[in-house]
């Protein structure tokens, strides 16, 4: 933790804190928290706390769970004010604020309910306004928020006070933004069903709280937060506004800290050791910045941007430049399981053994091939052994459409010989008719059996269907489904030691040579950063295993978070045909498209994403001096 304000801080204009986990930030926090609780307790005063919904408070609330039942914290003197609700949303809705707040903590503790304070989901359009002014003065009756909770969406909004929300504004009632709904796409089961509106307390309401802590996790928000931070105060970004509160820290994990000049570009910022990575770090960007591919870069480029410390101690420019571009250039390679009978001295991957067994590890079907489609399909056909493993059945992604349209045409199959499977199917189909069109029902039922089975069996047909397109046979895939996605809800999914037990006796059977994995730098609630939490336990378990001694795990990453071209270890490149073969093979998961195109979301689409983030980073690599290729798919080599 670093909350010394020095020389490298100098551009934060809110102490920041780096973690080296949300979990140890959330402790941290919940101490504070349960320190102040005590003593106000002590003093026979109440506290007055303002809360957070989302991924980001999830590890905070099990702490304070926990300081409850274990040491004794009481909330009977805790008042709780909640940032927002969306609108339209009744309490039982799986993704009401009520429910999460009461799922995640206010159920487990014992504040008092009439202490409770949510917005109402439900207050109707006309009562809106004055409802909102009494949430205001309720609050202001209670004394004021003596600590508000908050987290940071990718627009950069606190509470929903989405860009264009003045520093004054109050508790009242927002449209949401594209993006912000997009993320909670995953949460409502389609974009289509999250809500339009939400009721949340406004800029001026929170810069009005004694105190504010604002939480980070995840490589997703570390530009956001960035900009929070280091940024000018303006209302296109609405967590700049708190640079405004005199009592106010950012507490983020690692991942969330990556966009701040102290770790993003810190030579611009101090003193740094250059060590071969930073050296890399820092030509690449220099190359970037001033637009010159590497070998073109001049002593007085590196002087004009705060490098000319790395030029005495490594320079001069010419052997900088083409120390940098060689080490790039060794990362480029048509072989990413090794090229039998090469020299591999400078080759990302070794030669021997050929043919390898490789494991690529999927979160949830699709995944791998928006990440490394192209990797695969030359894996296999380069006559490596290639399974890959679809840790979860990815059923909670499927709209209810197209499991209707599945349950129909099984209908149709079976009606005249499967008479048992007829009814289950027909049970499933009356149920998804039943709840069509009905306003701010709940998407799906989420925990229906039967119907989560079909919707895993949909994704199961787009996987299979998805790596013919590659010409991987269909039994390249295994379908591990770990127990915990199939208890669980996006967010709020809880991985325990029968996973642990199914993936490493899978590991333990495969002896890859090889596992390409994602989900590293997630945000940590997220499917794939649990994934790979469970991945590194299983492999530290393992430490020591000869066969995992002569192991190499590679990192890839989906679309929504690309590679800067200094991370990357090992670049595949693909030609105009690979990558028209990848993003056939995308297309192949026809559950996970759009389902209402015509709004104006096509830009949203996986395999379009996917496609642009691999002919990006060829343009990138382009624009370093180094060959132009059509798209390349990238990875980084995981140390452990
Ligand atoms: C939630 C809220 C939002 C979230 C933000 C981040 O009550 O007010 O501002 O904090 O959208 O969401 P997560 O934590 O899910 O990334």
């Amino acid at each position: 933790m670093n909350t010394l304000r020095s020389e490298s801080q100098q551009r934060e204009r809110i102490p920041t804190e780096i973690h080296d986990s949300s979990e140890s930030a959330s402790r941290e926090l919940a101490a504070y928290i349960a320190g102040r609780i005590r003593q106000r307790a002590a003093e026979g005063r109440s506290f007055v706390l303002g809360l957070a919904t989302g991924s980001t408070p999830v590890r905070l609330y099990r702490e304070l769970v926990r300081l409850h039942r274990e040491e004794g914290l009481s909330f009977s003197n805790v008042i709780t004010f909640n940032l927002d609700e969306y609108h339209g949303l009744g309490r039982t809705h799986p993704e009401s604020y009520w429910r999460f707040m009461h799922e995640q903590l206010f159920n487990h503790i014992d504040v008092p309910a009439d202490q409770v304070n949510i917005p109402d989901g439900l207050v109707a359009r006309g009562d809106v306004f004055a409802w909102c002014r009494a949430y205001e003065e309720r609050i202001a009756a209670a004394g004021g928020i003596d600590l508000q909770v908050l987290g940071i969406g990718r627009t950069g909004h606190i509470g929903f006070n989405e860009p264009g929300s003045g520093r004054d504004s109050r508790t009242r009632i927002v449209t949401l933004d594209a993006l912000t709904r997009r993320d909670a796409a995953r949460d409502f089961l389609g974009e289509s069903n999250v809500p339009r509106y939400a009721i949340t307390m406004g800029v001026g309401t929170i810069l009005d709280a004694r105190e504010l802590v604002m939480l980070a996790w995840g490589e997703a928000k570390a530009e956001v937060t960035a900009l929070a931070v280091e940024g000018p105060v303006s209302d296109s970004l609405p967590a700049s506004f708190l640079q405004l509160h005199a009592k106010v820290r950012v507490l983020v994990d690692r991942a969330a800290a990556s966009g701040l000049t102290r770790l993003r570009t810190p030579w611009l910022v101090g003193p740094v050791e250059w060590t071969p990575a930073l050296a890399r770090r820092s030509v690449t960007w220099l190359s970037q910045v001033t637009g010159r591919p590497l070998l073109k870069l001049l002593d007085s480029h590196y002087g004009e941007h705060g490098m000319a410390e790395l030029l005495t101690e490594q320079g001069p420019a010419y052997h900088l430049n083409i120390r940098i571009f060689n080490e790039t250039q060794h990362t480029i390679t048509g072989w990413p399981g090794g090229k039998p009978n090469a020299d591999d001295t400078h080759r990302p991957e070794r030669a021997l053994p050929h043919p390898k067994r490789v494991l690529v590890l999927a979160p949830e079907p699709s995944d791998e091939m928006l990440g490394m489609g192209g990797t695969i399909a030359r894996l296999a056909s380069q006559g490596h052994q290639v399974s890959v493993v679809y840790m979860s059945s990815g059923n909670l992604a499927v709209p209810d459409t197209e499991a209707a349209a599945a349950a129909e045409l099984l209908m149709s199959f079976s009606e005249k010989d499967g008479p048992a499977q007829y009814a289950r199917t027909r049970a499933v189909w009356q149920k998804l008719m039943a709840q069509d069109g009905e306003e701010g029902a709940a998407p799906a039922a989420a925990n229906e059996q039967e119907l989560r089975r079909l919707k895993g069996l949909i994704r199961r047909g787009e996987a299979r269907s998805a790596l013919r397109t590659l010409g991987l046979p269909t039994e390249a895939a295994t379908f591990l489904g770990l127990p915990f996605y199939e208890k669980g809800r996006y967010r709020q999914f809880r991985p325990g030691l029968e996973d642990f037990e199914m993936l490493r006796a899978l590991l333990v059977r495969h002896q890859p040579h090889q596992v390409f994995v994602t989900g590293a730098d997630q945000d940590p609630s997220s499917l794939g950063a649990l994934c790979f939490d469970l991945f590194r336990k299983v492999l530290a378990d393992l430490k020591g295993e000869a066969w995992l001694e002569q192991c190499r795990v590679w990192l890839y990453r989906t679309p929504d978070k690309r590679w800067a071209p200094h991370e990357i270890d090992m670049a595949v490149p693909l030609s105009p045909d690979q990558l028209a073969q990848k993003v056939q093979a995308i297309y192949q998961h026809r559950s996970q498209r759009s389902q209402s195109p015509s709004r104006g979301e096509l830009h949203s689409e996986e395999w379009l994403q996917a496609e642009q983030a691999a002919r990006e980073l060829a343009k990138a690599y382009d624009a370093l001096g180094l060959a132009e290729y059509e798209a390349i798919e990238a990875f980084s080599r995981w140390k452990g």
